[in-house]
């Protein structure tokens, strides 16, 4: 009996599945552990313990297009899952997750958060009724954080209901005391910035692109550990890791695509590993080179 220590413990049960389930588990995006994730998780963790009064009490964390920033905010989410109360008195949801409203309106905001509280509310009730049903919310639930995700949809309004939602949610704060971990691209520090109250109030924090180092390195032994295969890849080693570089542009979404297709490919083709015919053979360009092609018209 192999023991396929290369793989994690849920993968060593996926690789000896039927072909059919192995491929549909390879398809399908898990989550791989990678350092910054884990700094970013244990920041957010801090901003939940800070006593309320602190200056300090929300975030802001931002990253271009593909860079794993909904994964990463609904991942922490997971951990902190609505639950019973100790006292058996219903449930407390410490941290909620939303996404900001595609233009900035607080009521649309306040029926985002009773839709993910899955608590019902009527259409026609106005703002000023949603807002005292998402205040009764927050204290039934204990709600303490609110992840909102595409904060800088916050732009798509012009400056004055702009300005109307960051005030909407500065009073959530001041009155409710809750604290806000955003997440967003590069134009949701303008959205912070817009606002000199609201800048001194936000922790800023990047997720940067990936880098040709060590930490790459590192994120190819976890994804390795999930891709079900028989044989180790060694993803890690020099010629496949700059390659994956390359074709990924530093970039986790376009990174964790191109492995779950190579290793479907392999698969495919009766192979137990991924090596570099396996990458060149999927003929995958990166995705600036995708733009081009699409811009000239190919
Ligand atoms: N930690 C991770 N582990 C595995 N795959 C990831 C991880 N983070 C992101 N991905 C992959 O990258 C894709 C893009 O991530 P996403 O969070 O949607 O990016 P963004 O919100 O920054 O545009 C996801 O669909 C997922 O497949
Ligand atoms: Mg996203």
């Amino acid at each position: 009996m192999t023991s396929y220590t290369h793989l994690n413990r849920k993968t060593r049960e996926a690789v000896i599945m039927p072909r059919e389930q192995r491929l549909a588990y390879a398809r399908r995006s898990r989550w791989v552990p990678y350092e910054r994730a884990i700094e970013i998780e244990s920041i957010i963790d801090d901003l939940l313990q800070m006593p309320v009064d602190e200056r300090v009490s929300n975030l802001l964390i931002f990253g271009s297009a593909d860079s794993g920033k909904t994964e990463l905010s609904k991942h922490y989410f997971r951990k902190h899952l609505p639950k019973d109360r100790s006292d058996g008195e219903g449930i407390e949801a410490p941290v909620i997750w939303v996404e900001a409203p595609s233009i900035p309106d607080e009521k649309e905001f306040y029926e985002e958060i009773l839709t993910a509280l899955r608590c019902p509310f009527k259409l026609t009730d106005g703002r000023l009724m949603k807002r005292a049903q998402v205040n009764t919310m927050i204290e039934q639930l204990g709600i303490r954080l609110i992840i909102v995700d595409e904060f800088h949809n916050v732009l798509a309004g012009g400056g004055k209901t702009q300005a109307a939602f960051l005030a909407a949610l500065k009073r959530m704060s001041n009155v409710m005391g809750i604290k806000f971990a955003m997440f967003g691209t590069q134009k949701a520090l303008r959205v912070i910035e817009s606002d000199e109250q609201l800048s001194s109030r936000f922790e800023i924090e990047p997720l940067p692109k990936w880098r040709r180092d060590a930490h790459f390195q590192r994120l190819l032994v976890n994804f390795e550990r999930q891709l079900p295969l028989k044989e180790p890849s060694k993803l890690h080693q020099p010629e496949l890791a700059e390659w994956l570089f390359d074709q990924s542009e530093g970039m986790i979404g376009e990174l964790s695509r191109t492995l779950r297709k190579a290793t479907v490919h392999a698969i495919s083709h009766g192979r137990e590993q991924i090596d570099i015919d396996t990458l060149k053979s999927l003929k995958r360009l990166s995705p600036s080179a995708r733009r081009k092609h699409a811009r000239d018209g190919y």
